[in-house]
This record gives C-alpha cells, structure tokens and sequence, in this order.
C-alpha cells in the first residue's frame, strides 16, 4: 500500500440474510405445507478494511458462523449482497467462484478436527495450492515456507511433522498458514482460540493482529467471548438473533456501550484485576429460537427496559455517538 491512503473497504455486507429450511426430514419436507424458515442470518451490514480487525461477538447460536460461512459463500445468502473489493460476488459461480473462494479464507474453531491427520504439516498447507493448481513444485514449497514464517513454524523443523506432534496452538497456526499460503486478502476467523489452552490463546489473537498489519489483510474475528475483542479489534460488532444491534470503535463499544445487551455481555465478564465485587448481572433467560424470532425489538423478551414501543416496533441501527451506532429504542 502507498504511504498516506486510506486503507480500503475489501468486504461488504449489505442487507445480508441467510436462512435456512426448518424442515429437513424428507417426510416433514413433503407433508409439511407451511415451511418455517430459521432466520440465522436476518439483515446485516458490515465493511471490513484491509489492515484491520473486525470483531463480531454474540452469545452462541445468534449467527456468527452463518455470517462468516456465507461471507465467505460457503453457504448461499438468501437475500442482500456481499461486495469483495467493490464487486457483487453474492451470486458468482464457477471459476469466479473458486478465484473467490482463494481470495477469502476462513479459519475454524477447531484444530484437532480441521487438520487430517495422515498429511505431514508440509502437506496441509501444500493443499489449497494443489486444489486450485497454483505454482510448480518449486513455487509451491517457497510459498509453504513463507507461510508458515508468517505463523512462526520454521519450515525446516515443522514440514514433516504430523498433527499429533503438535500442541492445539500449533496446529491453529498450521490451519492459518493454510489460509495464508492463497495470499488471501480477507480471513475470516470463526472462535480461533475457544478450544485452545488460556495460555497460548493471546498469542494466537496476536499473531492475526500482526498479520493484518504487516500484509495489509482484513480480518473478521468472531468471539462468544466480548473479553477477547478488546485485544486485536478495531472495530466490533455485537449480534443479537441474526442482526448487529451495535457496531463501532472498539474502544467505544467497550468502555461506553449503548445497547442493553452489549451492556450485559460486558457485565458479565467476571473481574480478576481488582477485588471489588463487581455486580455480575447475569443473561436472563435464553437466546429466542431464531424460528421464532420476537417481533418489535428482537431483544425484547429479555430487556430490563422493554416497553410496549419495543415488542411491536423494531428499532433502526442509528449513529448516537461518532462512528458508534445502536438499534434500541433508547436513543
Ligand atoms: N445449516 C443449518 N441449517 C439449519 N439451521 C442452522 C444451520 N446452521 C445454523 N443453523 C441455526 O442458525 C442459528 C445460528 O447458528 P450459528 O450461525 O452457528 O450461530 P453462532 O455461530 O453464533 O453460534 C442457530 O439457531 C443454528 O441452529
Ligand atoms: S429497543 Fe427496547 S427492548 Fe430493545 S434493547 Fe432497546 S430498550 Fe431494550
Ligand atoms: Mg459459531
């Protein structure tokens, strides 16, 4: 990038909604006349800039992985667009696809599982060059080795090692020089460090930090956990029931956040650096099935502060504070 520009929206969620057939079971399929669509995904926007880290945190089953999943087209929005560096490739196919899919790379939460265990950490990573036919054998193992630099995994003593020698916070770096070696330009990282011991996770969340510094990448971190986001993202998101109910700088969401349940993820947090005796206040009640989604704000059901207003009207996302939105009825 030259010095002085503006680092540039790679990825852009408009409207974005994916939903999914309630009815799988083939005779429900066929004798069900009503099918119920599971809202997962129910009208998000987000722009994600290269060289920097979005979080998107939410407690578990509000959307996350089918946001980052269908970003990433492995699963297909059912409305809205997705933009990759100004161009629609909502809809794209074929070939368009498979150059897409090189260009945007998704990391999972799991490293035990994401990994086979037959293949040597040479050809793990050697994989998604051969799957998209990239280079010669010379080119590839330069592109190996410059990978797994980037993950700290000198070639020389990891390329022939299996993921059984390896600890989890290893083979996660060998599943991020898997993506990296496609020299993408956007990373999706689904909970990269929720199975990982508490003491190799910082480092993880560090070295993505340091990877969309260095090589210009945009990445989109997904947490349950809003302690981590404070630590690499830039700007942070907080979904609730499919949508994002407030999004702005980091900073701003954390230490001032607007939103009822942005206020509850945080309270939530339990305390360790001081010995006063925060009030927790615990998440009352669950996450609505998003077959069933409330009407009127979607977090209605389990707001201090619900009135008649919010349980028949739902909110729009609006700009309270610069560059920090919020969709309450609050403000
Ligand atoms: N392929 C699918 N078919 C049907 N429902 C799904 C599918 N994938 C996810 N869901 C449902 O969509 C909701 C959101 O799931 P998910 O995106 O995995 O949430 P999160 O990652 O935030 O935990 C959940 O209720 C989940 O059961
Ligand atoms: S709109 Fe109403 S119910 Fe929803 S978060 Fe705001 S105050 Fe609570
Ligand atoms: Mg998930």
């Amino acid at each position: 990038m030259k010095e002085g520009d503006a680092d540039e929206i790679i990825v852009e969620a408009l409207d974005l909604k994916t939903h999914f057939s309630a009815n799988s079971g083939l005779l429900q399929a066929i004798f069900s006349a009503n099918k119920q669509a599971v809202r997962a995904l129910d009208g998000v926007n987000i722009s994600i800039r290269e060289r920097s880290v979005t979080g998107l945190v939410g407690e578990s089953g509000c959307g996350k992985s089918t946001f980052g999943m269908t970003l990433v087209r492995m699963h297909e929005p059912t409305s809205g667009e997705i933009k990759f560096a100004g161009k629609p490739v909502t809809h794209i196919t074929g070939a368009e696809l498979k150059n897409y899919r090189g260009r945007a790379q998704i990391i999972f939460q799991d490293p035990y599982s994401s990994l086979n265990p037959r293949l040597t950490v040479g050809q793990l990573v050697e994989e998604p060059l051969l799957i998209h036919k990239i280079g010669d054998d010379a080119e590839r193992a330069e592109k190996i080795a410059r990978a797994l630099g980037h993950v700290r995994l000198p070639a020389q003593e990891y390329l022939h090692r299996y993921p059984s020698d390896l600890s989890g916070g290893q083979r996660q770096r060998v599943a991020i020089a898997r993506a990296l070696v496609m020299e993408p330009s956007f990373i999706v990282a689904d909970e990269p460090v929720s199975m990982l011991d508490v003491s190799v996770q910082a480092g993880v969340l560090e070295l993505l930090e340091t990877l969309s510094r260095q090589l210009g990448l945009a990445v989109l971190y997904i947490s349950h956990d809003i302690a981590t986001v404070g630590y690499i993202c830039d700007r942070v998101g907080v979904m609730y029931l499919g949508k994002v109910v407030e999004e702005g700088p980091t900073l701003s969401v954390l230490n001032e956040p607007l939103h009822p349940y942005s206020e509850r993820l945080l309270a939530a947090i339990p305390k360790v650096d001081t010995n006063a005796t925060r009030n927790r206040v615990e998440m009352s009640g669950e996450v609505p099935s998003p077959l069933n989604v409330p009407p009127g704000c979607r977090f209605s059901t389990r707001c201090p502060h619900a009135t008649d207003l919010c349980r028949t009207k739902e909110p729009e996302l609006v700009e309270v504070k610069p560059d920090h939105s919020v969709r309450c009825h609050l403000y």
